[in-house]
């Protein structure tokens, strides 16, 4: 039975997922890899690859951008096809001093300027947090994976990438607020309505307060590959 919006039989998804934003990048990280890689969903745009990573079967869908996108995708993955871990691959904007340009930012717990932090139960403004399971595994494995700086903190995810609001990023810095981006409360929202985990590693991309140079070409090949590997590693942790 197809959902709305994933056209998969039931046990052709993995209880693995790794979900980068771009669903071109979902194609590329299922090519190079997942073992065995076969096409189980497309629907606007957004295939879904099922293979084995590292003899552990997984499977690789793009998000889409925004909470509105990562939610429902992941929201079917956890209550219709059985899926129990999601990792978001992505980047996301610095915006702490301590974070540059080519670090990883994993997201401990996601702040949000959207509806869904206040809709769910009445009079409290919920907080979303990554799997601490998943988490432990993406730390043990970006020590031994790279040299660059691994940094474990609270992300922003905001509903509008041009927000335009310095006071905003200046309130949310103060807090100690790592990186902006537009998707991990969504995913751990969805994970915490299933009973299911998720975890999000990104890439800083740029920088919102610093004014640091963005990545070179091979700069963001070196940081994808690290990104896929430790995003696998607290999939299977
Ligand atoms: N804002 C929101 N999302 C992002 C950004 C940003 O500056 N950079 C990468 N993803």
């Amino acid at each position: 039975m197809a959902t709305p919006h994933i056209a998969a039989e039931p046990g052709q998804i993995a209880p693995l997922v790794m979900m980068p934003g771009d669903p071109r990048r979902a194609d590329r990280i299922a090519k190079d890899y997942l073992a065995d890689a076969q096409q189980v969903s497309q629907v606007r745009g957004i295939t879904v690859w099922t293979g084995t990573y590292e003899g552990t079967p997984m499977s690789v869908m793009g998000s889409g951008m925004g909470i509105p996108s990562i939610s429902i995708y992941a929201t079917e993955l956890y209550r219709f096809y059985g899926v129990r871990r999601i990792v978001r691959v992505g980047t996301c904007g610095g915006m702490a001093s301590s974070v540059k340009v080519g670090d990883t930012v994993i997201g401990t717990c996601a702040h949000t300027n959207a509806s869904l932090s206040t809709l769910l139960v009445p009079g409290v403004n919920l907080s979303w947090a990554a799997s601490y399971p998943m988490l432990r595994g993406a730390m043990d494995a970006a020590q031994a994976l790279t040299d660059a700086p691994v940094h474990a903190g609270p992300v922003y995810s905001s509903d509008l990438f041009y927000l335009g609001r310095a006071d905003i990023v200046q309130g949310l810095t103060a807090l100690g607020t790592l990186g902006v981006e537009m998707e991990a409360a969504g995913l751990y929202a969805a994970a915490a309505q299933e009973g299911a985990e998720a975890l999000t590693v990104l890439t800083v991309s740029d920088h919102l307060v610093d004014g640091s140079n963005d990545m070179t070409a091979q700069e963001r090949e070196t940081l994808y590959a690290t990104s896929v590997k430790v995003g696998a590693a607290a999939l299977l942790a």
